[in-house]
Order: structure tokens, then C-alpha cells, then sequence
């Protein structure tokens, strides 16, 4: 079967790649020659992961899905949440929102913190949602140069080192994302 994920971003559809099975053909927006931004209006990141898949669904006709992801931090009261992309402004810049977070968060020994992924998939017989977490705390400083966005401050349960830090195989089988494509793949394969 082929599947568009609706993303621009290069690191997501590394991500993802690997977590579908062989039958599963992934194509990227640049495959369907759609280079348009796709508005994220949305007030959750249900909404917003909605709001991209059915764009694609519509407008190009392809099975599809999308995902969104904030981070929530909780001596932030929630903070970035959904709006983790802009957080230090539109042109989006991941360590600009890097240095925000950090300097919000100051000396706070109270970090912890939680990547949520929302996936809309829109398939022509209706429309499904899958979330996958995962649990963690915001380091002090940024810290390894693997993964992309908020990795390099985002250290999960259990570990010493950052997303950033990890092989992407290990951010795959307990990150937010991985989660969340699991539960795709398992309701597409039923
Ligand atoms: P979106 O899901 O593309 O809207 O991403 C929202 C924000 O979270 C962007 O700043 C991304 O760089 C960041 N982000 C999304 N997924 C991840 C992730 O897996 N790790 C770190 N940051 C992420």
C-alpha cells in the first residue's frame, strides 16, 4: 500500500522510515510534488496533525497521514506544548527555541518533561488517531548532535543521555514518535 506522510520535515521521515513494514511504501510531499507549506491553525496537536493529513487527503487524493509533536514541560505549566515550532519566534529555529526553554527554565531543579505525539491517518473508508508519549527532564545545557528540534535538551526515563546523545534505533523503540507509528502500523496491518 502506499502512504504519504504528510511532513517537510527530512528527520521525520528518517524516523519513521524504518518503523514500516516493507509492504507499507512511504512517499514524502516532495514525491506528490506538493512544496506548499500546510497551515497548522489548529489550537491542539490533534487538531493541527488533522489539519495536515486531510490537506493531503483533499487536495492530492493520497492515503496519508501526519503527525504533530510538542513538548510539555512541567514547571512551565505546559510550555511549549503546541506551540513547540514557534516557541522563539516563526522562522522556527531549533536551537533559538533551545535557548528560550533553557533560559525560562533557569535553575528550576524541577524538570521534568514529556514529547507527545499526535498522528492523524485519513484513509478513504475514515479517519483515525494514534498518540504515543514519552517521559523525561529537561538538561541543563544542550548535549550530542544526533536527532533534530528539542533532542539535544530532552533526556528520557531512565537514561543518562540525551535524545540527541542516543542512536536513533534506541529514540525509535521508546520515543513518543515510535510509539505512536506502532499503533499505525498495527491498525493498518488488521
Ligand atoms: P511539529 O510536530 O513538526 O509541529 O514539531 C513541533 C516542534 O517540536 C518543532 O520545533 C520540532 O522541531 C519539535 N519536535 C518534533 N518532534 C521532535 C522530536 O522527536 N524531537 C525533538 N523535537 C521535536
Amino acid at each position: 500500500m502506499q502512504l504519504v506522510f504528510a511532513t517537510h520535515n527530512p528527520n521525520k521521515l528518517k524516523e519513521v522510515r524504518p518503523l514500516l513494514p516493507k509492504s507499507m511504501h512511504l512517499l514524502s510531499l516532495k514525491d506528490i510534488g506538493c512544496q506548499e507549506e500546510i497551515p497548522e491553525t489548529g489550537s491542539s496537536l490533534e487538531e493541527n496533525a488533522r489539519l495536515k493529513a486531510q490537506y493531503v487527503f483533499k487536495k492530492y487524493g493520497y492515503t496519508c497521514f501526519a503527525d504533530d509533536t510538542g513538548l510539555i514541560v512541567d514547571a512551565l505549566n505546559g510550555e511549549p506544548g503546541v506551540y513547540s515550532a514557534r516557541y522563539a519566534g516563526k522562522q522556527k529555529d531549533p536551537h533559538a527555541n533551545m535557548e528560550k526553554l533553557l533560559s525560562k527554565l533557569g535553575a528550576i531543579s524541577h524538570r521534568s518533561a514529556r514529547f507527545q505525539t499526535v498522528i492523524a491517518l485519513y484513509l478513504k473508508d475514515g479517519q483515525y488517531v494514534f498518540t504515543g508519549t514519552v517521559e523525561g527532564k529537561i538538561t541543563e545545557d544542550k548535549r550530542g548532535i544526533n536527532g533534530f528540534g528539542y533532542d539535544p535538551i530532552f533526556m528520557p526515563r531512565g537514561f543518562d543521555l540525551t535524545f540527541a546523545e542516543l542512536p536513533l534505533s534506541l529514540k525509535n523503540s521508546i520515543g513518543h514518535r515510535g510509539k505512536a507509528i506502532k499503533k499505525l502500523v498495527d491498525y493498518l496491518k488488521k
